[in-house]
């Protein structure tokens, strides 16, 4: 499976970081790799422009699920559309934990996007304590089970899994390639539960501290289908250096 990477840039950056950023990326050769950026939605425009006839990708940080109306302060899937944007992350931890964005919530809209057309990317993962309790699988199940009983098989095909443990992110604390790769292959076994040709072909990436000297050895790992990459999206050399990894794998 052709790996992807994943850069979410959060609420970081100013328009001249913006440029100078994806201008440092899409001058690269291409990767042999999906690569992805997912910008705050005021440089979007600005992001959309510079990747134009590269091999980059848009993506969004989130969307409401409204189509449309007096939702002030959101955004529609069908308005981030129209830069081209063709992914979405779907119940990242921080919308989960900082915004109250419930397992419902996360999953109305994962079907959203997928009814826009455009790529969901589902973000799971559990807390330090949860996983102390050894409830890391009984939370990641629940949070996938949450989207399977919003949208088809067909249409959760049509996603992408990110394994985002909670303790990882931001904290320089990687999972080890083993821990990782044996939560990718749980999810996968779960998946597989409800459609085993599904479960073969869902794309299940890692994010969490991932950087450039450790990005090589995650997707190695056979579960590991690429990454979703927050704090060393920011930075063109250690970015770089996470999607000549993935090319690599
Ligand atoms: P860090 O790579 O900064 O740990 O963030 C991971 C993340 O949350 C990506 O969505």
């Amino acid at each position: 499976m052709r790996s992807m990477v994943a850069g979410n840039w959060k609420m970081n950056g100013t328009r001249q970081d913006a440029t100078e950023l994806v201008t440092a990326i899409a001058a690269q050769e291409d990767f042999q790799c999906d690569v992805l950026i997912c910008p705050p939605f005021v440089f979007m425009q600005q992001v959309s422009s510079l990747i134009e006839n590269s091999h980059i990708k848009l993506g969004a940080q989130n969307v409401d699920w409204h189509i449309q109306g007096a939702f002030t302060g959101e955004i529609s899937v069908s308005m981030v559309r129209e830069f081209g944007c063709r992914y979405v992350l779907t119940g990242h931890s921080e919308r989960r934990t900082l915004f109250d964005e419930s397992d419902d919530v996360v999953a109305t809209k994962f079907k959203a996007v997928i009814d826009a057309g455009l790529t969901p990317i589902l973000c799971v993962g559990e807390t330090l304590s949860q996983r102390q309790a050894s409830e890391t699988h009984e939370v990641i199940n629940r949070q996938i089970s949450a989207v399977l009983d919003h949208v088809s098989s067909d249409e959760f095909s049509r996603g992408i899994i990110a394994y985002e443990p909670l303790w990882a992110i931001g904290t320089g604390k990687t999972a080890t390639p083993d821990l990782a790769a044996g939560v990718h292959a749980g999810i996968r076994q779960f998946v597989a539960e409800v459609d085993c040709e599904l479960a073969e072909n869902m794309r299940i990436l890692y994010g969490g501290s991932v950087n450039g000297s450790n990005a090589d050895e995650l997707m190695a790992m056979e579960d590991i289908n690429g990454v979703l990459v927050g704090g060393a999206s920011l930075k063109s050399k250690e970015f770089i250096a996470i999607c000549k990894a993935a090319g690599a794998n």
